[in-house]
């Protein structure tokens, strides 16, 4: 056989992850720190700001905010053109135009590869302008200011973005690690209840896969995250954060070229369900459904304890998580025809090529993968899964009352 040699290529990634508070305010260093410490910075970086429409009802002063910022920073950064808005939450991903429309910003803006997209919004949003910066000249340099619980403890320090298309989840997307990340905690003050709660879920599935000091410490701080309290979440966000970037650096996997994803626990029935309830459901909120799920099928097949079904699922139920959408329930009464939550196995599988892998748990911290489902177990799982809603609602009626 006739061959070129092969050599290994290796590319190094190295992105801040920056907490701060007051990001816009013209004293605060971070933004501009980044810009000047770019290796090839020489004057002015270039800079699209791209901004989710509920960040921009929510905070009405920022656009202004932000071209002070540039004023007072006008050495280090310069805005192409006045912030860009567009359309928040899951419409943002599931709609071409919207994909199109950040796409047309970037050339309307003439930004090059040196040149930056600072995207600051929830995960949607972020997803969507990830993708478009990736894609735009192969790649312009982005800055993720993520706004929603979920997008600060999550999706933001990954390195993959993605936009829904084919009636399916993140269909599209590429792997590009972001330029920065910067996570102002001030934002999470205006989320709505539903947000401001469906991003726990991401912080109580690293804890139960990566680190039990961290479940026992959100159980402990239950009745503070649920009364909004500001620095309880910013002790969830921290750790959850820190957690996932310690997964993508050293998990040794970052750009999931084999087929485990642990932090993709309970993520094979969210991802279907999110579809089923046409984003009724936020991706967190199904998030803890699939958990749940997953959970009460390695307890059902024999690998889990019951206590520690029990604390999973008393800890979703004390945030406030509804984990038996009638999406999920309606699969007990199904028949084999028409679309339900378990054809996402399948789906999942696809998503990440190979075989399917599906990771469960023995214990809390104690994660393994298995390589087939049965589905009459799952089936079995639903109505275990009832029972241990219904007892931890009751056991929470009873704390409340006492
Ligand atoms: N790329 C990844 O690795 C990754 C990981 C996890 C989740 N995700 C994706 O993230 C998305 C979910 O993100 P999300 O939970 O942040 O929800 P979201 O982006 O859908 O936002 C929810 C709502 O909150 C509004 N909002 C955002 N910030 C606000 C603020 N500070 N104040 C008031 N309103 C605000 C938005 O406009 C939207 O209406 C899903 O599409 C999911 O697939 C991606
Ligand atoms: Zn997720």
């Amino acid at each position: 056989m006739d061959a070129i040699s092969q050599q290994p290529i290796q590319v190094t990634f190295d992105y801040p992850v920056l907490f701060t508070d007051g990001l816009f305010q013209p004293d605060n260093p971070t933004l501009r720190q980044i810009l000047v410490r770019a290796t090839d910075f020489d004057g002015p970086a270039q800079v699209l700001f791209v901004v989710d429409s509920g960040v921009h009802e929510a905070h009405p002063s920022l656009i202004a905010a932000i071209e002070a910022y540039a004023a007072a920073h006008a050495d280090a950064l310069h805005l192409t053109g006045r912030p860009a808005v567009i359309i928040g939450g899951e419409a943002s991903k599931k709609d071409p135009a919207v994909l199109h429309q950040v796409h047309q910003a970037i050339h309307d803006a003439r930004l090059c590869r040196h040149s930056y997209v600072a995207a600051i919004g929830g995960g949607a949003v972020l997803d969507v302008v990830g993708y478009a910066a990736a894609t735009a000249h192969r790649g312009v340099r982005l800055i993720r200011i993520p706004t929603t619980v979920l997008a600060q403890d999550d999706s933001a320090v990954g390195v993959k973005n993605g936009v829904n298309a084919f009636g399916k989840k993140n269909y599209l997307g590429t792997f590009a690690p972001p330029f920065a990340v910067i996570n102002d905690v001030g934002f999470l003050s205006t989320l709505s209840e539903r947000d401001w709660r469906s991003g726990i879920a991401e912080a109580i599935k690293v804890a139960i896969v990566r680190d039990p000091a961290f479940f026992t410490a959100i159980e402990a701080d239950a009745p503070q995250l649920v009364a909004r309290d500001a620095p309880a979440m910013e002790r969830l966000v921290r750790r959850s954060a820190a957690l996932h970037l310690a997964h993508i650096s050293s998990g040794g996997d970052p750009f999931e070229l084999g087929s485990s994803r642990p932090l993709d626990f309970g993520h094979w029935a969210a991802h279907k369900l999110e579809q089923l309830t046409d984003y009724r459901l936020r991706h967190g909120e199904a998030v803890a459904v699939g958990m749940a799920l997953d959970t009460a099928y390695a307890h059902v097949q024999g690998f889990l304890p019951e206590r520690d079904l029990r604390r999973v699922v008393d800890l979703l139920v004390a945030v406030g998580f509804e984990l038996l959408p009638p999406e999920l329930t309606r699969t007990l009464s199904e028949t084999g025809s028409g679309p339900s939550v378990l054809d996402g196995l399948e789906e999942f599988r696809e998503h990440l090529g190979g075989t399917l892998t599906i990771m469960l748990i023995r214990g809390l911290g104690e994660p393994f993968d298995v390589h087939e489902i049965d589905r009459n177990a799952m089936m079995r799982s639903i109505e275990v899964l009832t029972r241990a809603q219904d007892a931890a609602r009751s056991a929470s009626a009873a704390r409340r009352a006492s």
